[in-house]
């Protein structure tokens, strides 16, 4: 058993060892690392049985664990198994845990009522879903075969594990391009908010912005909304923008960035480059 000795510099362990203290936060960021992973999952888990809109949706600010258990979209036939999750989420700080009464209850945090609701216009639901899916994750656990080589120099892990490009995935699976794209408009939506309050400089005296893999044009209606004389184009890959009409000023067009790009005054690159980085940078000159 280790014990934290008078002397704050260093930790005794037994008799003989001595651990510098800076070790030992050494040691507690190793196991945060380690286990971070367990903090997805039960995150993920939480969103896939709806916790949060279960709780959000109750009527009262808690609800009661049999309450829960039998509102969770699957009948619950383990709510000790199910206790356990709701601890973890709460020492997560994700929901509260309330221990007054014949059973424990669990109401939602700042955290889990702003961002994860399923109905809360920023919600970040399908994002969790899409990026801790099984294709997300058998990449990361291929990223040693990436750095080692075992693929095409260009070819990113997702690519070598799942034999395709994730765009070029959504292109022929319709339920990972919705929710692909739900995911990226909940985070476009808080941090096109922040943008426009936060650097309005960044878009004096622009004509036309072209928001280059804008999505389903979440960021550019944000943009619009703040400097209305700006027209925003949302440029993306047919899959995502087809069918959506021109509205409020916000235009779409369909096309590929590694071929040519519409004019503007200004691009804006909002998570578009990751993983194709090189490819990215020599490919993106052509502007039709
Ligand atoms: C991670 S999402 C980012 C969406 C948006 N910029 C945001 O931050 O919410 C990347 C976007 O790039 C688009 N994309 C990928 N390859 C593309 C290409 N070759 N040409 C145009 N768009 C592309 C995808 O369809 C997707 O909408």
């Amino acid at each position: 058993m280790s014990q934290v000795t008078g002397d704050t510099d260093v930790v005794r362990s037994g008799d003989t060892d001595v651990v510098p203290a800076g070790e030992h936060s050494g040691q507690a960021l190793v196991w945060n690392h380690i286990l971070a992973i367990t903090d997805s999952l039960a995150l993920k888990c939480a969103v896939k049985l709806r916790i949060f809109d279960i709780i959000g949706g109750h009527g009262h600010p808690a609800i009661s664990l049999s309450d829960l258990a039998a509102s969770l979209p699957t009948p619950c036939l383990h709510p000790a198994t199910l206790l356990r999750l709701l601890r973890y989420l709460s020492h997560m700080r994700l929901i509260d845990s309330h221990a007054a009464g014949d059973e424990p209850s669990f109401s939602l945090t700042p955290s889990s009522s702003l961002f994860l609701v399923g109905t809360s216009t920023q919600s970040l639901a399908s994002f969790i879903t899409v990026f801790l899916d099984e294709g997300f994750l058998g990449a990361m656990h291929a990223l040693d075969v990436a750095c080692a080589g075992g693929g095409d120099d260009e070819a990113s892990a997702f690519e070598m594990v799942n034999g395709e490009t994730v765009f070029g995935r959504a292109e022929r699976d319709v339920e990972l391009n919705k929710i692909f794209n739900e995911g990226m408009a909940g985070s476009g939506r808080i941090t096109a908010a922040a943008m426009v309050e936060g650097a309005p400089a960044a878009f004096e005296g622009l004509g036309t912005v072209v928001d280059v893999g804008g999505g389903v044009g979440t960021v550019a209606r944000e943009i619009r909304r703040g400097f209305p004389a700006i027209r925003c184009v949302v440029f993306d890959l047919a899959q995502v923008v087809e069918g959506l009409e021109a509205a409020d000023g916000v235009e779409y067009v369909a096309g590929d960035m590694f071929v040519s790009v519409p004019r503007a005054d200004a691009f804006l690159l909002m998570w578009t480059f990751f993983g194709v980085e090189m490819r990215g940078v020599d490919g993106m000159h052509a502007c039709s």
